[in-house]
């Protein structure tokens, strides 16, 4: 029954494909959880259309409506804590949060960034990746800490970089990949297989490299 399901509050800004692959794994049963709702931090964000769809509550928390980034998060954390959420999750959250607010969900604050961390941290992942002439590039799925994009990590999956790759060509080759891992590191997440513990994350009670465990090394070849 879905009221005996963990909730998920997701966090966007934008068209929000990682939101609905996670839509899609609830649906399909890889991902046992309630969607409770979708809070963009803007009002025409496509993904509140998709959180809509999936009957989930959708909520606007406009930033430009509040005198600085301190009472935007007070203001998200309250929206957020109605629905008593076991996870939180930023899928392409355009927003940098302050450390009261990371600290306020510690251990289960996740987002995704398309690099294979420590790489690549930032914005215009894609293209730096190629600038430097990478021969593999990815995502990362990781816990949220106070350092930006530093949080350690629990899952990546890379592609390979290929001669003819462009910034967007390399960018939906990674989103595919982020379509596969958000989901599956929630779900561990969830129940307790991946757990951060003292700063480091733990996976079935191993402790995991900075940069997390490998999802498809297949690809390398
Ligand atoms: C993704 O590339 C994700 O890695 C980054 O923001 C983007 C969000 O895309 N954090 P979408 O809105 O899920 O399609």
């Amino acid at each position: 029954m879905s009221l005996t399901k963990p909730k998920l509050v997701v966090l966007i800004s934008g068209g929000g494909t990682n939101l609905q692959a996670i839509i899609d794994a609830i649906a399909d049963g890889r991902l046992h959880a309630e969607l409770a709702a979708v809070i963009s931090n803007k009002q025409d964000a496509f993904g509140l259309e998709r959180g809509r769809t999936a009957g989930a509550a959708v909520r606007c928390v406009d930033h430009r409506q509040f005198a600085d980034r301190d009472s935007f998060d007070a203001e998200l954390m309250q929206v957020i804590d109605a629905f008593e959420p076991a996870m939180v999750i930023l899928a392409g959250f355009m927003r940098i949060l302050t450390p009261g607010f990371v600290r306020h969900y510690q251990g289960k604050l996740l987002n995704i960034h398309p690099s294979l961390l420590p790489k690549y941290a930032g914005l215009n992942t894609h293209q730096r990746a190629l600038d430097a002439g990478e021969s593999y590039h990815g995502a990362t799925v990781h816990f949220v800490t106070e350092e930006l994009d530093g949080g350690p990590a629990i899952l990546q999956a890379s592609v390979v970089v290929n001669k003819n790759d462009t910034a967007l060509t390399l960018a939906s080759k990674v989103l595919e990949k982020e379509h596969e891992i958000y989901p599956a590191a929630i779900q561990w997440c969830l129940t307790g297989k991946a757990k951060l513990t003292d700063g480091v994350v733990h996976l079935d009670d191993q402790i995991l490299p900075k940069s997390g465990t490998q999802w498809n090394n297949e690809d390398r070849h």
